[in-house]
């Protein structure tokens, strides 16, 4: 079982060939992924053209080195699969076209795949995971609970109301001029800082229902680091990062109750997934979580955390054995898609019974 995962949709141009047959750790044949971040930092933060372009110089080689460093030619291929959305649609739509190229002239099947179901499955690439599970999606554009109760059906319980947490993390990381992607240097900061030296407050700490929200806190860090109270860098990065994950856990602690109250078949796992799930605190305090719920918890390698080929390749070979997978060769890409389309726009308490 042997799929070609193309990624494109923010700023790495990522490919991979991933063998669904063999057993967990041994699956990833090979897993390229250029980053635009050297060449966007210019700009100060991803500008969708640059980005597109970006994306269409370097698809042809990343793709092919993927094919090569795998020893994998196109026509032992089983699938294709591409990230159709949701994204920024100019790299979503160099993704999709080269891959429905490629599919085409090899007589493959062409897979057309949602990026947060790639997120979504990863924790199922590196670890024998059963379904459900509950999976804590963090990264640069989303904040979500999700049910993962098999391919293809996706529950989403709590949402943020206004930004991500990984935009909180590049947002902190901009008023301190730290550089982008912030996540990475925010952590780093915090370790040597002190997590209560700043009073900052935590966003929705037991306030009902399962929403995230990280405005607030964005403009609290600013005052923090424009004000006259002289905190250090340490410290603001370190007392942003403790109040931001607290609030993290806390809402995953909520949704896991409420759906233990909703659901027939006990949850069999928590897992992360998405960009932020990369900070190393972060897993930390999941891990603790996960023995308080008496869950097994799955942290995906940093590399997987972020974007990348290999989730996109895995999800193909979920929908393949799930038999899901009829050729999509006419899908436009879309640049909103929700992986749980009937889920209200901010869900609140009942969610998890709906
Ligand atoms: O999933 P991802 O690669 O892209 C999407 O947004 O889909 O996530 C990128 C986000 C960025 O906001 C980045 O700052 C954040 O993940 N991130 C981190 C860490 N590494 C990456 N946030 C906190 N700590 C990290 N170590
Ligand atoms: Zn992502």
């Amino acid at each position: 079982m042997l799929v070609l995962g193309i990624e494109s949709s923010c700023d790495e141009t990522a490919a991979a060939v991933v063998d669904g047959s063999r057993p967990a750790g041994e699956r990833i044949l090979s897993n390229i992924v250029f980053s635009q971040w050297e060449s966007v930092r210019k700009y100060g933060g991803v500008v969708p053209e640059v980005a597109a372009r970006a994306h269409v110089e370097k698809i042809d080689q990343v793709v092919d080195r993927a094919l090569d460093e795998a020893g994998v030619p196109i026509d032992a291929l089983d699938g294709i699969a591409a990230t159709a959305g949701p994204g920024l649609i100019g790299g979503v739509i160099v993704g999709v076209s080269y891959a429905k190229a490629l599919a085409m002239g090899a007589d493959k099947p062409f897979m057309a795949l949602n990026h947060l179901e790639g997120h979504a499955l990863t924790p199922r690439l590196v670890a024998s995971i059963e379904f459900p599970f509950l999976l804590l999606l963090v990264s640069g554009g989303h904040c979500q609970t999700l049910l993962v109760e098999g391919v293809g059906k996706y529950r989403r319980l709590g949402t943020t109301i206004d930004d991500a947490i990984g935009e909180a993390f590049d947002k902190t990381a901009k008023l301190m001029e730290l550089g982008q992607p912030g996540g990475p240097a925010v952590e780093a900061l915090a370790a040597q800082g002190d997590p209560r030296a700043v009073p900052l407050p935590v966003p929705f700490k037991g306030r009902p229902g399962l929403d995230f929200s990280f405005s607030g806190l964005k403009t609290a860090v600013r005052r923090a680091v424009q004000g006259d109270a002289g905190y250090s860098p340490e410290d603001i990065a370190a007392s942003f990062q403790r109040v931001a994950f607290e609030s993290l856990i806390d809402r995953t602690r909520r949704a896991a109750e409420a759906v233990a109250l909703a659901v027939d078949t006990p949850l069999q796992a928590l897992v992360v997934a998405g960009g932020v799930a990369a900070n190393r605190a972060l897993s930390r305090q999941l891990t603790s979580l996960g023995e308080e719920l008496g869950l097994p918890v799955v942290v995906p390698p940093a590399a997987l955390c972020t974007d990348n080929g290999a989730m996109m390749a895995w999800a193909g070979v979920e929908r393949l054995r799930a038999g899901n997978a009829e050729d999509q060769l006419a899908f436009a890409p879309r640049p909103r898609w929700p992986l749980d389309p009937d889920a209200p726009k901010s869900t609140g308490a009942g969610a998890a019974k709906a």
